[in-house]
């Protein structure tokens, strides 16, 4: 017997949602685990692993642990890890020596991971604020962040990364010119394999709170990062930011912060076509915790729809502290 009512309609979308074998037929982006970057936050010590309050489910090792870590991503799959160090107050000042430091945290932590034998990428950020005492990414003086001086210790930064045997360099500073100086140092020393994921489109943003206190930069900080990080209501700059680093020899771009610019991966990923990833940064993944801790949201769910939305915006892969859950996930079925 036909529906009482009429006319019927000719086009019925839901024929297609009406079985899961229908729904993955006809599903338009896939999330994979060589989509993911996992960041990891290493610490002094030995055999520590502790709690960053801000981030349930992150944790800072010590050096010791890191290859472990490493080797349980590279069994699920997992291309690449990120390392970022919390650095003891004692060790930043205001030149910050310590980012070009060949023992310091994460050149160790590169090395031990290599020394392992374990066949996953390893990606270092290239920014001085996690040594600099006054928590900027670059050298400040009387109040200003200077950009051609702060070029230089990011080039001796990113030499001693890839002498650790970093495999991709992450320059998160934004000072104009770095891709340049630093691609050019690289090949300069003989590092032509090193390559470069910038993060091209970075915006000053609340979402990074609890990264700071992950590497202990908070309390550091002297001010904001707006004279060098990006306006969160700007686009067409974004689109001169990674245009500018493409042409100054990124092999791959990054936007930062990721949920709330996804507009800005899509217009990156169709107007420049580069390999463009974004990061899902500490506040995002904070927020998703915190909510399904209290039982508000799943949180399953929820992380995995979240990096969803970044394939389905455009991007090539994601940067997330959930990258090791959801390999996992991804892995069961
Ligand atoms: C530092 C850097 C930051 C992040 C990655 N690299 C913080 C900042 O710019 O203040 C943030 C990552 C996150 O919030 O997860 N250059």
């Amino acid at each position: 017997m036909p529906a009482p009512f009429a006319p019927y309609p000719l086009s019925r979308p839901r024929r297609l949602r009406r079985t899961p074998w229908m729904r993955n037929l006809v599903q338009e982006t896939t999330l994979s685990v060589s989509d993911l970057i996992w960041p990891l936050f290493v610490r002094e010590g030995q055999n520590e692993l502790e709690p960053v309050a801000s981030m349930p489910g992150v944790a800072r090792r010590s050096v010791d642990l890191i290859p472990d870590a490493a080797a349980e991503a590279a069994a699920l799959g997992i291309p690449v890890i990120a390392l970022f160090p919390y650095t003891e107050p004692a060790r930043k000042s205001p030149g910050c020596e310590e980012a070009w430091n060949p023992e310091n945290l994460v050149n160790q932590a590169t090395r031990a991971v290599r020394a392992a034998g374990i066949e996953i990428g390893i990606m270092l950020d290239v920014a001085l604020d996690p040594y600099n005492s006054l928590g900027h990414d670059g050298i400040v003086r009387d109040g200003v962040v200077l950009n051609d001086e702060s070029l230089i210790g990011l080039e001796k930064q990113a030499l001693a990364h890839a002498e650790a045997g970093a495999d991709i360099l992450g320059p998160s500073d934004m000072m104009d010119g770095r891709i340049a100086h630093l691609r050019r140092a690289l090949e300069r020393e003989g590092y032509q394999d090193t390559a470069i994921m910038s993060y091209a489109a970075k915006y000053a943003s609340a979402f990074y709170g609890p990264f700071r206190d992950a590497v202990g930069a908070s309390g550091a900080l002297v001010g904001d990062k707006k004279t060098y990080q990006m306006d969160p209501a700007n686009s067409d700059e974004a689109l001169r930011e990674v245009a500018q680093d493409i042409a100054e020899g990124a092999d791959m771009v990054m936007v930062k912060p990721g949920m709330p610019y996804l507009d800005i991966c899509t217009r990156v990923k169709r107007e420049l076509g580069a390999p463009t990833y974004a990061y899902q940064v500490s506040g995002e993944y904070a927020m998703i915790q915190a909510a399904a801790q209290n039982g508000w949201i799943d949180g399953d769910k929820a992380m995995m729809e979240s990096l969803a939305g970044f394939k389905r915006a455009g991007c090539d892969g994601i940067l997330s502290y959930f990258s090791l859950d959801v390999a996992k996930r991804l892995k069961a079925g």
